[in-house]
């Protein structure tokens, strides 16, 4: 496995690979490495004949409030980690190395990037979907795998995508839990012991919303507030940024399920747990 933090080397050891007539598989990452990103590393290696992984954490996605300075890094981890799954390139750029003095553009995909967690954090998948990009355009890869515990990243990277005719496959994985059902998050580390005990009530109240419409409940608004209650009435939840049911492919809001014509509904959720800002979701067959 060799690591690269010049942009440069990078592009010259991925021509080389595609010279040779490999299939490049990209998982990009903010490091911190756990099962969910693991699993996606599986995916691109079963897919494809060469891995790389980018591990950067992006200052543009952070707000000026928010956790890029202790946001956890341990690229010695990473790297054993990653040799152990067999990657092929870990690159890991400088914010100096991809940002430059003067860095101007922004890539911004319109309402998708202003719903949900874009309500809450302005700014954020411009800097997603920038990165995205650059990393896109240094890499150069066959196809780039993506989780869907992010799953309104997700459908704003391929919007992307077939808005700028990038010549990329984009792939997405399933969310990898904990067994007693939270999301794995580099952020988890951020929770005390009883913070992480109480975090599993995302999931819990994404599977009551699963339930109710299975047992026939069509009206989403008494969904959203039976799980509200539930969400507020633990203490250790500080807020909730959203609880929203979601067209999967177009994020606009739904309220009521219509049997027959829906076929899936996304429920996804945004709480703060303590000083802790976690995500999570499931897809609702209907
Ligand atoms: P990061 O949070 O490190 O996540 C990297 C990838 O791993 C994303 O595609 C994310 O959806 C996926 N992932 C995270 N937790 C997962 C889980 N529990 N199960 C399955 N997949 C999971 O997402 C980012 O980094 C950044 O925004 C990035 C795309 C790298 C741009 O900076």
């Amino acid at each position: 496995m060799k690591t690269i933090n010049k942009i440069d080397e990078c592009r010259v050891a991925m021509q080389e690979l595609r010279k040779q007539g490999n299939k490049i598989g990209f998982v990009p990452t903010m490091g911190f490495l756990h099962e969910g990103h693991l699993s996606l590393i599986r995916m691109a290696q079963r897919d494809c004949d060469k891995v790389i992984i980018s591990i950067f954490v992006n200052p543009m996605q952070f707000g000026p409030d928010e956790d890029f300075k202790k946001y956890p890094r341990d690229i010695k981890r990473d790297t054993s980690l990653a040799e152990k799954e067999g990657v092929d390139y870990i690159f890991n750029p400088s914010v100096q190395e991809m940002y430059g003095q003067d860095h101007k553009t922004t890539v911004e995909v319109k309402e998708l990037s202003s719903v949900m967690c874009g309500k809450y954090r302005p700014g954020h998948f411009a800097g997603v979907a920038t990165v995205v990009l650059k990393l896109f355009n240094i890499i150069n890869a066959h196809k780039a795998y993506f989780g869907e515990k992010d799953y309104q990243q997700l459908v704003i990277i391929k919007k992307m995508v077939d808005d700028l005719n990038l010549d990329i496959e984009i792939k997405s994985g399933p969310i990898v839990r904990e067994e007693d059902g939270l999301a794995l998050s580099s952020r988890n580390r951020y929770l005390s012991g009883v913070e992480r005990e109480n975090a599993t009530i995302l999931y819990r109240c994404l599977n009551i919303a699963r339930d109710m419409i299975a047992g026939g409940e069509n009206d989403l608004e008494k969904i959203k507030k039976r799980v509200l209650e539930e969400l507020e009435g633990n203490k250790f939840v500080r807020k909730v940024d959203y609880f929203d049911f979601r067209d999967p492919l177009t994020l606009q809001e739904k309220r009521r399920v219509r049997r027959g014509e829906d076929g899936e509904i996304l429920a996804a959720v945004a709480a703060w747990i303590g000083n802790t800002r976690l995500i999570d979701n499931i897809m609702i067959k209907v």
